[in-house]
Parts: structure tokens; sequence; C-alpha cells
């Protein structure tokens, strides 16, 4: 039998109203649904190779072969595949960020919306947007939100078959920027993965899931209204919110260093002044600043100014997952 290859490109995403916890861990079944939007700038290439002769699964990232938990990890999803598809074979990966690793971005959406979509097409499986979002989910919950366009919502569901990611509205409905400020990297964190599993310890994540229907509702209609003030104050209390859950969570996650709240307040302060931008943090110190693009250009020569800042990277809404030719 020949080898059965293909290729795919997916790109991170940034969310607006933020997943953390899960009702349930294996199936990744998130406690809340969430809003992100796709960043076109950054991507994740990934090809894989299904071949009857290998014995096991190997991982090349970044030209580098890759073992231990990363490899197991991405082993546990291939099969899933395996048995979507009823095939017991195995395969070669071959994945590639355009982004900085070890920047402290997050890549595990990407490179599971990518993996999805190459493994589901290298081993002869023809699923729908809606089931590879799900099958993505199950390799990083983030990951069922970088499969569909642009602007999306993962409706938690509390079943397999219903917990997926949708658009709301594709990459060139608003033209939103995202500038990501690199504050440091010199920390270790807690990954996601452990620190959903801490989400449910924290006395204010109840409060935090009583009101995450409205926080979706309010987001989704900021989204199609193109309203920037009413996304801005969303974004910020959604954040907020997620971080508040982690510091007081057991035990506790810090991920805010000092230079990551001095740009929270200059965000802050350039909204004041009317500069069309607002701050969301993920589960680590860099700042995404949302704004509109007519704002970019000053909020990149504000960031200039704050010498701390090892990098900004610059993104606009992105595309969803896509094949590409071998
Ligand atoms: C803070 O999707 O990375 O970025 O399912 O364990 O891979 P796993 O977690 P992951 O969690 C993302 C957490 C977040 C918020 C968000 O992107 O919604």
């Amino acid at each position: 039998m020949p080898d059965s290859k293909a290729t795919a490109i997916a790109h991170p995403n940034i969310a607006f109203i933020k997943y953390w916890g899960n009702r349930d861990d294996v199936l990744r079944l998130p406690s809340n649904g969430s809003i992100s939007m796709n960043l076109e700038g950054l991507s994740t290439k990934t090809e894989v190779k299904f071949n009857p002769q290998l014995r096991e699964d190997s991982l090349i990232l970044n030209h580098k072969k890759l073992g231990g938990p990363a490899l197991e990890r991405v082993y546990a999803f291939l099969d899933i595949v395996r048995k979507l598809s009823g095939r017991q074979i195995y395969a070669e990966i071959t994945s590639e960020n355009n982004f900085p690793t070890g920047a402290g971005m997050a890549s595990s959406a990407s490179a599971f919306a990518a993996l999805a979509l190459a493994a589901s097409n290298a081993i002869g499986l023809n699923l729908s947007e809606t089931e590879l979002s799900r099958l993505a989910r199950r390799g990083s919950g983030s990951a069922c939100r970088s499969i569909p366009d642009g602007f999306v919502e993962w409706y938690e569901g509390d079943k397999d078959e219903n917990s997926y990611a949708a658009s709301i509205a594709p990459a060139a409905f608003w033209d939103l920027v995202d500038c990501i400020a690199l504050v440091t990297t010199s920390h270790k964190e807690v990954g996601s993965t452990a620190g959903h599993r801490l989400a449910s310890t924290s006395p204010l994540q109840t409060a935090r899931l009583q009101d995450a229907y409205r926080r979706l509702d309010f987001c989704r209609s900021a989204i199609l209204k193109k309203d920037f003030q009413q996304l801005a104050e969303i974004i910020e209390l959604d954040s907020n919110l997620m971080h508040a859950v982690m510091m007081t969570s057991k035990p506790a996650l810090f991920y805010w260093e000092p230079q990551t709240i001095e740009v929270m307040r200059a965000v802050r302060n350039w909204r004041g002044q009317g500069i069309p931008a607002c701050y969301t943090l993920d589960a680590g110190p860099n700042v995404h600043i949302i704004c509109l693009s007519s704002a970019s250009d000053k909020i990149q020569r504000n960031l200039a100014q704050m010498n701390f800042i090892q990098q900004v990277i610059v993104s606009k809404p992105g595309a969803g997952a896509a094949s590409l030719p071998d």
C-alpha cells in the first residue's frame, strides 16, 4: 500500500471569552462556551504521512525530533483518528510553527487543528467542519476554535457530539488587530491542561460560570454590531475573571508579571484617551492588545517606548484550517 499523506495549515486563536475548566477532562468538554478570533499572522503547518511499515508514530517539530509528553499527546490523538477510520497504521508527523517557540506563545490550538485536518485527510476520512472541530477539541480544547473561519464560537455542549465550534463571522468581517506584547519568557508556567483541572478549586469559578451566557451574548452581539466599546468592556472583564479564578485556585496560579500589569494599565489609559484598544491575557504573562486597525500603528509606536517589551507580534483576523497541496 502506498504512503497516505496530507498537509494542512492552521492559525492559533485569541479568546475574547475564555475557556477555563472542563466538565470532562478526557473528552475536553468545557465548563463554559467561548468566543475567539483566529490569528492570521501566526500559523502551524503540518504534514502527516501514514505508512504501513511503521511500528510507531514519530514527531518532528521545527526540525527537531520530539519524544516524551509531546509525542504521547500526539500518539493519544492519532489513536482517536485510527479508531475513527478503523485502520491500525502509524504516522510520521512533521510540523513547523512560523512564530517563535519558547516565547510564551501558545501553539496547541494551531497544532491540533492542523493535525486534525492533515491526519484525517491522510487516513482517508472525509470529515465535515463540525466533525473536524470535535476531533481537534480532543487534542486541545481551544484547537476546535481554529477549524472554522474568522470569529468563532465554541458551543460547550454536554457530550462529544454537541461540543464544537462554528464561525460567527468571517475573518474579513471586521478589521480588528491583535498586537501581542511579549513581556517576558523567563518564568516557568503551569500549562493550561493542568490549569483547567484546578479551575473548580477556586470559589470564584461558580460565579464565573453562572455569568458565562451573558458574557457570550454580549460578546457575540458586539462582534455582529462591530461595537468596539462593547467588545472592549467584555473582553477585559472576561480576562480579569479568568485570572481571578486562576489566582484563587488551589494551588494558586499567578501568570502576571509586573510588566504585564504595566501594559494592562497603559492600554486602559490609551482607551481613556480615545484609542480603541483593550487587553486580554491567556495562561501566560504576554498581553494581547485587541484594537481597531486604525489604531494599530499608534499602539505599536506606544509599545516601542516600553523598553522591557521583547517583541510585538501583529496579527489580523485569520481564516480557518485549510488543506495544502503536498
Ligand atoms: C487560557 O486549549 O490550551 O488560552 O485543552 O488542555 O489544551 P487544553 O487547553 P487549552 O486552554 C486554553 C486556555 C486559555 C483560554 C482560551 O484559549 O480560551
